[in-house]
């Protein structure tokens, strides 16, 4: 089983035929931001606008949950830092009562042990993913802080018999592929359930995301992976590491997966979110609930080239998505019949 990989958007069939039949689809996935307010700085951190901290309303939460639900059936909540959010507990069980299947949290980890937080996750989630972020250059203290807390909230879990899982994220370089395998067991003994690896990225502020150097880290990934306990699964995104050339003509995957900034805007993807250039619309200003289909919103999305996307480099989900989307419209625009994975490929085949 992979929890990541450009195909996992053909588990959704259903939706990717009526794409490929240029039908209105919902999205599969929604990525939402409650808030961009955080307690750490990160110098590289995707979400920092710089601006003024943008917060969500509940009315606007309850708004777009009620408006999707029952149609999208992932949610993923990030930041900023979700656990902070004032709303965070309401939305957690809001997604559950709207029918949303698979709910996963983006967290730095810092508020696990804080009682509400940790009760809304064992109640409603389906999983955290704890960032390590730059985990070499972390404070020995504050990466045993961050285990520690993993550790309790794994003993809550057991305790409370809940179904909730625990991840964790590590960003990779070239120069950190060596501590893998440190870092992994120390996660595995700290009882999360899985580890995943993804590339550090720069350049978040300009709007075009470039992935650094991050030779050996694959096979570094390999060797932890063959070696690790039974019921800790290591995942990582093996296309996000490779040069394989990407094209796509029009960002199909905005179509799948919807992701709206904490400060009510709809943005092309999560690479590109806070950059203006890439909104497509604004909740916030005028709410409507048929925003996925308006016109300009559309057109936005079909105008949007690789040859001419600045974030091509980050080689992120959404740009993946896209160029498997492009074959299938270029090899089979209408029938889609080859469309479809296996049910059993991907955990939290919603979670896109
Ligand atoms: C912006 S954070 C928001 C959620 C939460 N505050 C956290 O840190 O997990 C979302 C994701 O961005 C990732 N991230 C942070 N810095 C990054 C970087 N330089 N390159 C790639 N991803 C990064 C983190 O690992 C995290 O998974
Ligand atoms: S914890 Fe997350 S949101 Fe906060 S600064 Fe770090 S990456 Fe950004």
């Amino acid at each position: 089983m992979e929890m990541a990989s450009p195909y996992k958007v053909t588990y959704h069939h259903g939706k990717l035929r009526a794409y490929l039949n240029r039908e209105g689809i919902f999205p599969a996935c929604l990525e939402l931001d409650l808030s961009t307010e955080c307690n750490r700085r990160c110098p590289s951190c995707p979400s920092a606008t710089g601006g003024s901290p943008a917060r969500l309303e509940w009315r606007f939460i309850e708004r777009l949950l009620a408006r999707l639900g029952g149609e999208t059936r992932g949610l993923l909540l990030s930041g900023g830092e979700p656990t902070m959010a004032a709303t965070f507990s309401d939305a957690l069980r809001a997604a559950r009562k709207h029918g949303f299947l698979e709910i996963a949290v983006v967290t730095n980890g810092d508020f696990l042990c804080d009682d509400a937080v940790a009760e809304a996750l064992c109640a409603h989630a389906t999983t955290i993913r704890v960032s390590l972020y730059d985990w070499t250059h972390l404070a020995e203290a504050q990466l045993r802080g961050v285990l520690h807390r993993i550790e309790r909230l794994r003993a809550r879990i057991e305790k409370a018999e809940s179904p909730l899982q625990i991840g964790v994220s590590a960003l990779t370089t070239a120069e950190n592929a060596h501590g893998i395998d440190g870092v992994g067991r120390a996660v595995a003994s700290a009882g999360a359930h899985w580890i995943y690896f993804h590339p550090f990225c720069v350049r978040w502020k300009e709007g075009a995301p470039l992935r650094i150097d991050q030779r050996g880290v694959l096979q570094a990934i390999a060797d932890f992976r063959s070696n690790v306990r039974d019921g800790f699964d290591v995942f990582t995104f093996p296309d996000r590491y490779e040069e394989r050339e990407i094209r796509f003509d029009g960002y199909h995957a905005a179509h799948f997966l919807l992701v709206v900034g904490a400060d009510a805007v709809n943005y092309l993807g999560a690479e590109v979110k806070y950059q203006r250039a890439h909104a497509l619309a604004d909740l916030g200003r005028r709410w409507d609930g048929d925003f996925l289909w308006q016109k300009k919103r559309l057109d936005r999305i079909a105008a949007v080239r690789s040859d001419a996307y600045p974030a091509l480099g980050s080689r992120h989900r959404g740009v993946l998505y896209n160029h498997v989307i492009q074959r299938l419209l270029d090899t089979e625009p209408s029938s889609g019949s080859d469309v479809g994975a296996e049910e059993s490929s991907y955990l939290y085949p919603h979670i896109l």
